[in-house]
């Protein structure tokens, strides 16, 4: 049945990889392609986030797939960008994506942002796919726009083919070294037992029908249950970022993966020290790229429903945590949705010792996963926060007895310049990285070699 079930909502796609390695521009290529297709506009922009009807699905995937054939609304994609962490697509404690796309350069290969992606979709089990990005750039390379994969490989060279067969097999390598089962994924029957391997260019556009067709058919067969919402109850969501706009002051921009939100609506939001109750001003979103002005660059909605990414302006948000959850109060009692949402704060709180080192991060997941890696590296935490690394967490690292401890690990953040100064005077010793297992064996060299 095409009609699109009114109770269906779209699954959340999330695209990682290691910087450059094309997941940006992988978004492009299915958004350009349905421009070339006449769909202008069909795609919509959202913060963060682009959304792929169903329709449009179909037309890019070239009949591969037949739009009859599924009820769930399209794909809901988020790019996350280098310098954005993966982490803080959370929500209820687990992960906001429903489906993945882990983007791998075929000529890189595995890097350190590759790794860490992997060992956070272990640690969510969230489904993802790979897609091996920049086949073009085989020597000898035939391109075949747009073109399925097959119709592509039946254009190369057996050269061209034997040099991409051998990208790809390092790939299913590396995914073998890290604990998963994967093959080409025309050879893969369950892909929730073995990961689907996609030959793709973001540039020539070759293999994305098959990207859209395995998510489209793996978000169909395996996750329609879990899309099965109350899309007219009230909105929950995730902050993604909080940003300062002119004319709106301090904004959250949020992926809502449940029910609606209206402007008006009563919201509970979580804060840095108290969760935040506050009223919808407004609802924005960008503007088409085209007409995109400095002064006018978001228009206001009436309505959003679940899933898509939005813009939400009101008054008090400058204590909005990246990663917190926001709720929409509806005809509950307002207390009750503090609670609920104060109870998964918690629930995303770190235990800390009375001796350890101090921990910052960008967002409240990302402090959740280094919480988990410091603790499978057993090194005590003695305070975790949010934040960049400030004057005052220098002051608290001093406090430690154990000389090892007085450290400060920073993921994905900024160390204030007094702050820096500071720890030299008081011999704290600062580390900052965006790969956290970095940061733990950047920190266990320092550990080692003092003890030497
Ligand atoms: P970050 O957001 O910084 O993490 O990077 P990204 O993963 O979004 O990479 P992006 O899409 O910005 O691409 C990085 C570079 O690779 C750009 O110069 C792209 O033009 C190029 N690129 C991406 N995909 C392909 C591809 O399939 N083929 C070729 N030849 N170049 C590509
Ligand atoms: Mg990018």
């Amino acid at each position: 049945n095409s009609s699109t079930n009114q109770n269906l909502r779209t699954p959340i796609v999330a695209v990682l990889g290691h910087v450059d390695h094309g997941k940006t521009s992988l978004l492009d290529k299915i958004r350009g392609s349905t421009v070339i297709e006449g769909e202008a506009g069909a795609i919509t922009q959202h913060i963060g986030a682009t959304a792929v009807p169903l329709d449009v699905v179909s037309q890019v995937a070239g009949g591969l797939v037949d739009p009859t054939e599924f009820d769930l609304p399209g794909l809901l994609f988020i790019d996350t960008p280098g310098h954005h962490s993966f982490t803080t697509l959370r929500a209820r404690g687990g992960a906001l994506a429903d489906i993945a796309i882990l983007v791998v350069d075929v000529n890189d290969g595995f890097q350190p942002q590759t790794e860490e992606a992997i060992r956070i979709l272990k640690e969510t089990g969230t489904p993802f796919v790979v897609a091996a990005n920049k086949i073009d750039t085989v020597p000898g390379w035939n391109p075949q726009e747009d073109a399925p994969v097959q119709q592509t490989y039946e254009a190369q060279s057996d050269r061209v083919r034997q040099s991409l067969d051998e990208e790809l097999y390092r790939i299913i390598g590396n995914l073998s070294d890290e604990g998963f089962s994967s093959d080409l994924y025309w050879r893969v029957q369950d892909f929730r037992a073995n990961i689907g391997v996609i030959p793709v260019s973001a540039k020539t556009g070759e293999g994305v029908p098959d990207l859209l067709t395995v998510l489209m058919g793996l978000a169909q067969r395996y996750m329609k249950e879990d899309m099965e919402i109350n899309l007219a109850g009230p909105g929950a969501g995730t902050v993604l970022e909080v940003k300062e706009e002119q004319g709106y002051g301090t904004t959250i921009d949020v992926i809502l993966y449940d029910g609606t939100i209206r402007p008006g609506d009563t919201v509970v939001v979580g804060g840095g020290n108290d969760t935040i109750v506050t009223e919808v001003r407004a609802l924005l979103k960008p503007k088409a790229l085209a007409e995109m002005r400095a002064e006018k660059r978001f228009e206001q909605v009436d309505e959003l429903r679940a899933a898509s990414g939005v813009k939400i302006a009101a008054p008090d948000l400058d204590d909005a945590m990246a990663g917190a959850p926001v709720r929409v109060v509806g005809d509950r009692d307002v207390d009750d949705v503090i609670e609920e949402v104060e109870a998964e704060l918690a629930s995303a709180q770190v235990e800390t010792e009375e001796e350890g080192v101090v921990v910052k991060a960008d967002t409240l997941g990302s402090l959740e996963a280094m919480a988990n890696a410091l603790e499978a590296a057993e090194i005590p935490v003695m305070r975790a926060e949010v934040g960049d690394i400030a004057p005052r967490d220098i002051a608290v690292a001093t406090t430690v007895n154990d000389e090892s401890h007085r450290a400060i690990l920073g993921f994905n953040v900024d160390v204030y310049p007094d702050a820096e100064q500071r720890a030299e005077e008081k011999g704290v010793h600062l580390f900052t990285n965006d790969v956290i297992y970095q940061l733990v064996d950047d920190y266990d060299t320092f550990v080692e070699e003092r003890e030497r």
